[in-house]
């Protein structure tokens, strides 16, 4: 690394120096993601048994080659042979090739042998088969290393490997996260400065990397307000019924992997403010989402809505003290489940 004249943050270097074949950095927006990621690979490339490759994963060709492509020709211009802008790939003087690769065309990262590979941005990754299918065989023969790379986008598979990463206690894999503060070179100022423009939400979901609130970034954490309930107002059940497609297809997956749907009881007043009685979220069974999704389908009758959405939420109705019809109440249900 001498001689190529790098120098890393201190969350680099913590990252870097950990002793585990699989990492998941979940990082905020500037926090230097992009920027170890380069340095990486061509550490991996250079230390790489001849014949291997490495492997540089963006979400689109487009981020590709404006992300990595030419920062990689510029830190490594001493120790790169040749590269070749059309094929995406560099090879290095001791001849191990450097692939740049984007999750738009997954067949063309078949048929590697990968001594090490990164997945930057890998939450804006939609299908984690790119890694389960195509990548993690491409690293059996050398046993190579793997780093997942990425702000959050939301509690999808990514989630799911740092959660794993965290939690399990696999010697193989390792979790960090880092926040934008982490990175003195951006000034804390502009960050507490952005702080003010952006919604609370954005700002934890970009800033603090935090999954909690990837994708929630409509609403102000300041604009609720707890009150009792008001008096006068009409209820109103608000579903948003997660991503059925998603869960056709992974019939037999572990419900983990699937989104949640979410159910809001609400009491619309007549000043158009929301009260909001109780915020019902999960990942119900799939059998019950199917059955709701076919009634949704042939019929736009609340009643019978109603009805079949009871088997999937039964407990919420005990939550409705002192309403005993289900006359009582409207039914929004998201546009986006119906239409999915
Ligand atoms: N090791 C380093 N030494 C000096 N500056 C660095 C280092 N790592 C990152 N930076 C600087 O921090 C800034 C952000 O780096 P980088 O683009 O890698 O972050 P990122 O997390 O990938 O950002 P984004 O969320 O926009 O993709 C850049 O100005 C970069 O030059
Ligand atoms: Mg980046």
């Amino acid at each position: 690394m001498a001689n190529l004249n790098w120098s890393l943050l201190p969350w680099q270097i913590e990252v870097w120096q950990a002793p585990q074949r699989f990492k998941v950095i979940v990082a905020g927006r500037r926090t230097g993601k992009s920027n170890i990621s380069i340095k990486k690979i061509i550490a991996a490339g250079l230390e790489a048994p001849a014949g291997s490759a490495v492997l540089y994963v963006g979400p689109t060709q487009a981020q590709t080659r404006q992300i990595a492509w030419d920062a990689i020709l510029d830190q490594g211009r001493e120790v790169i042979k040749s590269a070749h802008i059309n094929s995406m790939d560099i090879t290095l003087v001791n001849g191990v090739k450097i692939h740049l690769r984007s999750a738009e065309n997954p067949d063309t990262l078949r048929g590697l042998k990968l001594h090490f590979v990164v997945i930057d941005e890998a939450a804006f990754i939609k299908d984690s088969e790119i890694w389960t299918k195509v990548i993690r065989p491409a690293l059996s023969d050398l046993k190579g290393e793997a780093w997942f790379i990425s702000s959050p986008a939301g509690r999808n598979w990514l989630y799911d490997l740092y959660k794993y990463a965290l939690e399990s206690e696999d010697p193989e894999w390792g979790a960090w996260h880092k926040t934008t503060f982490d990175n003195p070179t951006i000034d804390k100022k502009e960050i507490e400065a952005a702080e003010k423009t952006l919604s609370s939400f954005a700002f934890k979901s970009e800033f603090l990397a935090s999954f909690d609130t990837a994708g929630s970034d409509l609403f102000k954490e300041e604009w609720l307000k707890y009150t009792e309930e008001p008096q006068y107002g009409e209820y109103v059940i608000a579903i948003d019924l997660a991503g059925f497609e998603d869960v056709a297809k992974n019939a037999g997956a572990a419900k983990k992997r699937l989104d949640e749907s979410a159910i809001t009881i609400c009491k619309v007043l007549d000043n158009g403010d929301w009260w909001v009685k109780d915020i019902l979220h999960g990942r119900w069974d799939i059998r019950d989402k199917k059955r709701s999704l076919a009634v949704i389908g042939v019929s736009h009758n609340d009643d019978v809505i109603y009805l079949v959405l009871l088997k999937i939420i039964g407990k919420c109705f005990n939550t409705l003290d002192g309403v005993s019809t289900f006359s009582n109440f409207n039914c929004v249900i998201s546009r986006n489940s119906i239409l999915n």
